[in-house]
């Protein structure tokens, strides 16, 4: 047990300790905001990282929360300070939030820095708002404890469960084959979404607030609460009260993200059928600890873990369906042969002591190791000529027809190209034709938006046709199904096999033997290699242009190459 900070050794004590001008002056301006000086000094100072704006769907409950955690940093003695942080709504943002998750991050790790903040409350949810805030939280390494948004209630439609994202694109596909008016339409808009929160399948949201949850960044349960259930409110209150204690035993986030807990995060993100995002983040955020975490680690997780959570888009249930039957404490204490028990965690116990006891009230929700929704865990890294790096697919959410095939290219340059042909009579495309889109990665978008589930030709969906094999560069949402490779590695816009692909090559798609090959010989492709130019960056100002001369590919996590490593290792900043 490491012993307990006194008052002068916290790191808010060099603003406000001193007996000189420049101390004086903090406490002075403090004070002007009409606290007392017991109230802040020698007392921990917590910031609470707010991810909310008006533009946040996900994020409106965020005001009464920060209440909630206030609330608790005080009863434990704390002194609360709410900073704002950029949100990432990640609808109404364009054009994609992928492009500023590390705009986030630095912001996080740079308000932390600059201000007399000793420990930190991460208030996110929002799909990229997550690894954004704990990217930013670990490289500045203070205290921190994650309390994530919760996932919205159910959707409801004319008696039917609607879920976040996936159902979207379900009855999407129906208005485009004419099988569903306006009106009914309109109605399904206003029922998919109808509470505070984050989408409620499990997409990127629900996903990175499970891991972060199996990382021991967050109390034990938390994850899967309901944003308006009053229990949310309780969680948040008691993760103010409980950062207090943990910046008194100076526990800061490299104490827990070692390799076991990572191991447990990848791990619970194949029980769940994580979002295919999560690899970026999470690659992301072991680089951001100083830990290496290459894509074949995710796969050999893979290949013993099942899916045990039956939750869309994988499984048929949602999630808060999810958190009656137990939420994620029941799912790891199903797992538990698999995690590292040991790990620390924010609550102050370990893992282990987390989930013991831990009950499953619903097996069809959560299902057993001996009754898995599938053998195998939700995500396949896949490597061969076309993907050197590797690249992604989520095997819980294809038709099984297509986990192996073999079609010729349809190829796209740009989404501004597929949106402009997608729907032609006269596009020579048929079932078993494989959908290519260039261009839609880190560099190329640039941002790396969530384009990957290449919508289908509209003459296809009137035939009934309802899945097919795309390959991008690009990510999906996690709310989304079907046979798409994405996260293609080396992008095609710095000149990675991908770029030259041509209409009529054929390609392979093999996920049980974690194969995708262009069946185009050598000497053809070293041909086309050699006339292949890079097309002029669009970017040449601002934060577009850091953004695509810094980040890294999609096996890399997507992070700027400048941000990785050495958590908590930048000076402190002189006060003067
Ligand atoms: Fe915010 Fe899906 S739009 S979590």
């Amino acid at each position: 047990m490491t012993a307990r900070k006194k008052p002068e050794d916290l790191r808010s004590f060099r603003w406000y300790g001193p007996d000189d001008l420049r101390s004086s002056t903090h406490r002075s301006r403090t004070k002007q905001m009409g606290y007392a000086q017991e109230e802040f000094q020698g007392r921990p100072v917590i910031a609470i990282i707010n991810t909310w704006n008006d533009l946040n769907s996900c994020h409106t409950h965020f005001p009464e929360r920060v209440t909630d955690i206030k609330r608790g940093i005080t009863q434990a003695g704390g002194f609360a300070v709410e900073l704002p942080a950029m949100s990432l709504g990640e609808v109404l943002m364009k054009p994609s939030t992928m492009l500023y998750r590390n705009f986030l991050a630095m912001e996080v790790e740079e308000l932390l820095r600059s201000n007399p903040v000793d420990g930190v409350v991460l208030l996110a949810g929002c799909d990229k708002t997550t690894p954004g805030v704990l990217m930013g939280a670990i490289s500045m390494n203070l205290p921190a404890i994650f309390v994530p948004a919760g996932p919205m209630l159910r959707g409801n439609w004319r008696g039917q469960t609607l879920g976040s994202g996936t159902d979207v694109w379900r009855y999407w596909a129906d208005r485009r084959a004419g099988k569903l008016d306006q009106a009914g339409w309109f109605e399904i808009e206003a029922g998919i979404a109808r509470s505070a929160g984050t989408c409620m399948t499990m997409g990127t949201a629900a996903t990175m607030m499970s891991l972060t949850e199996a990382l021991g960044l967050s109390l034990p349960g938390a994850s899967a609460i309901p944003a308006v259930d009053s229990n949310h409110r309780r969680m948040a209150s008691a993760s103010g009260r409980r950062i207090v204690n943990l910046v008194w035993q100076d526990r800061r986030p490299t104490d827990f993200l070692t390799p076991a807990a990572f191991d447990n995060a990848i791990t619970v993100d194949m029980a769940v059928g994580g979002s295919t995002n999560a690899i970026i983040h999470l690659v992301a955020l072991a680089r951001r600890a100083g830990i290496p975490l290459d894509l074949e680690h995710f796969d050999r997780i893979s290949k013993t873990v099942p899916l045990l959570a039956n939750i869309r888009p994988s499984g048929a249930y949602l999630m808060e369906d999810f958190y009656y039957a137990g939420g994620l404490p029941a799912l790891m204490a199903q797992l538990r042969d698999h995690l590292d028990l040991s790990a620390p965690t924010v609550s102050g116990a370990s893992l282990g002591e987390n989930i013991a006891g831990a009950e499953v009230y619903n097996d069809d929700v959560i299902r057993s190791i001996t009754n898995p929704v599938k053998q195998t865990g939700g995500t396949a890294i896949l490597r061969g000529n076309l993907a050197p790096d590797g690249c992604v697919i989520k095997q819980t959410a294809v038709e099984d027809h297509l986990l192996r095939h073999r079609g010729p290219a349809v190829v796209f340059v740009s989404m501004a190209d597929l949106k402009a042909r997608i729907d032609d009579d006269d596009l020579p495309v048929t079932p078993d034709s494989v959908l290519v889109l260039q261009n839609a990665g880190p560099v190329g978008a640039p941002g790396m938006p969530e384009w990957g589930q290449l919508p289908l030709p509209k003459k296809l969906l009137q035939q009934g046709v309802r899945d097919m094999v795309r390959i991008s560069d690009a990510r999906m949402s996690g709310t989304s199904y079907g046979a798409c490779v994405l996260h293609v590695s080396p992008e095609a816009a710095i000149g990675g096999p991908l770029a030259l692909v041509r209409d009529g090559d054929m390609i392979e798609l093999d996920i049980p033997g974690r194969r995708l090959e262009l069946l185009v010989d050598a000497a053809e492709l070293a041909r086309r290699r050699e006339a292949w130019q890079q097309a002029a960056m669009a970017q040449q100002r601002g934060y577009a242009r850091l953004y695509v001369e810094h980040v890294n590919q999609a096996h890399e996590g997507c992070d700027f190459d400048f941000l990785a490593g050495a958590p908590g290792s930048t000076p402190e900043p002189v006060i003067f």
